[in-house]
């Protein structure tokens, strides 16, 4: 039996699925082939992710592969209640509603594991780790991993023989962490931000922690809109190419002085700490967008202050004792998904694509697959590419026989 919020909410989250799909052609097309073939019939699919309408139009395709898919959430603040709603209805095993506490949010992966799954689909590793940690692995043939933070916890996971199951890392396929994470992310992480706070971005210094590829998107996302933009690194190569593409780069101890919104996107832990906010100016708006709510040390921000009240959602201002203002938004935890709708449907195609053939992949590969962090089968990404161009109406150009044995030769020089 599902849990979600409030079934009548279900016909606002339907029309918000049917825009979505309007917006995924290449993730239809996979539907499409789906429906012909049925190639997940027999599986039972447990997905952890954010309960989004492209979330949403991915349980659909699978479900139309003849998988049986139960869902829960992957964040407590990022499901939307109506789509979770539309799909309890659809006949999806849904367990997720907006700002699930700690241990709901546990009870709702229980019970998504309950469903006796065959494939795991997960954002940040919660599903999976719990599958192991819990021995609740039985018939399960393979995990899927959503984002960096969680392919980051299962390759430490292979490193010290923890991993009890084969793995495929979609996050690292190029369609999706060059399309998802730096694009995605600097869209909609801007997103959240003005949602929440209606800001105007034009003329702030912008501190971006981190220039990985969300920080990347971020940062040339924030210049575009007017923004001077500062990046903070501990990776000298990262920082030596934040540098040459222009921004200021400095150690957050300068850039907390400086900074009047700041975003962390790193997927590390106290990236800014209570000696930072102390530095910096009244009324700085600091967020975090990488995948958990520990990037900012919000304990070290609450003892400093003598008072916080919420201004309007997700909004929080914290009067320090010193007497300066500071604001968070979405208390530390994604503020693109907890304050706007996460990436758009384009983006989330491409992403989605990717899961669901890696899923067909994981189906057919039964009993084949080993216990280690595998790559997304590179014929998969591009066919995923593939499909998008086709679905913009864009060509390319075709390589020659000749230009191919060129490219493989090493014959040929000056
Ligand atoms: N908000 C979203 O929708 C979304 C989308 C994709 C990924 N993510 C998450 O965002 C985070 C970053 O992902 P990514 O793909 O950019 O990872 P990445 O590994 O490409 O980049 C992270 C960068 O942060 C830097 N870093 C680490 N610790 C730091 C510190 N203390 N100060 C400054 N920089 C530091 C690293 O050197 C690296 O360059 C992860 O948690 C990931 O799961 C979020």
């Amino acid at each position: 039996m599902p849990k979600i919020k409030d079934l009548s909410l279900a016909e606002a989250g339907r029309l918000k699925v049917e825009f979505a799909e309007q917006h995924m052609p290449a993730l239809m097309r996979v539907r499409q082939d789906f429906e012909k073939a049925k190639p997940l019939k027999g599986i039972m699919i447990a997905a952890c992710l954010h309960v989004t309408k492209e979330t949403a139009v991915l349980a659909k395709t699978l479900a139309a592969g003849s998988a049986e898919v139960a869902l829960c959430g992957s964040n407590p603040l990022s499901t939307q209640d109506d789509v979770a709603a539309y799909l309890a209805k659809e006949g999806i095993d849904v367990f997720a509603w907006h700002g699930v506490t700690t241990e709901e949010y546990y009870w709702c992966i229980n019970q998504a594991l309950a469903t006796g799954p065959n494939i795991l689909i997960d954002d940040g590793a919660d599903l999976i780790s719990t599958a192991i940690k819990e021995n609740k692995l039985e018939g399960i043939i393979c995990g899927l991993e959503e984002t960096t933070t969680g392919v980051i916890r299962f390759k430490a996971m292979e490193r010290d023989k923890a991993l009890k199951l084969p793995i495929i890392a979609v996050n690292n396929a190029k369609t999706k962490m060059l399309l998802d994470n730096i694009i995605g992310t600097g869209q909609s992480t801007l997103d959240g931000i003005l949602r929440a706070t209606n800001i105007l971005l034009a003329g702030k210094t912008f501190v971006v922690a981190g220039y990985g590829n969300c920080g990347k998107g971020l940062a040339k996302r924030a210049e575009g809109m007017g923004c001077k933009v500062v990046i903070t690194e501990t990776d000298p190569i990262k920082a030596l190419q934040a540098f040459y593409d222009g921004y200021s780069v400095m150690g957050m101890d300068e850039a907390a002085k400086t900074g009047d919104i700041f975003v962390t996107v790193t997927g590390n832990r106290d990236v800014i700490k209570g000696r930072h906010i102390e530095k910096m100016k009244s009324g700085a708006i600091i967020a975090n967008s990488g995948h958990f709510n520990v990037e900012i040390n919000t304990e070290e921000l609450s003892s400093l202050s003598a008072g916080k009240r919420t201004l309007r959602p997700n909004l929080e201002e914290y009067r320090l004792k010193t007497g300066k203002i500071i604001y968070l938004l979405a208390e530390g935890r994604l503020v693109n998904l907890a304050a706007a709708e996460g990436h758009p449907s384009e983006i989330m195609q491409t992403s989605f694509c990717n899961q669901a053939l890696c899923v067909k992949h994981a189906a057919q590969n039964r009993g084949r697959l080993e216990k280690k962090v595998y790559d997304v089968p590179h014929e998969i990404d591009r066919h995923v590419a593939e499909l998008a161009l086709a679905s913009y109406g864009v060509k390319t150009d075709i390589l020659t026989q000749e230009q191919k044995k060129y490219l493989e030769s090493w014959e040929h020089g000056t």
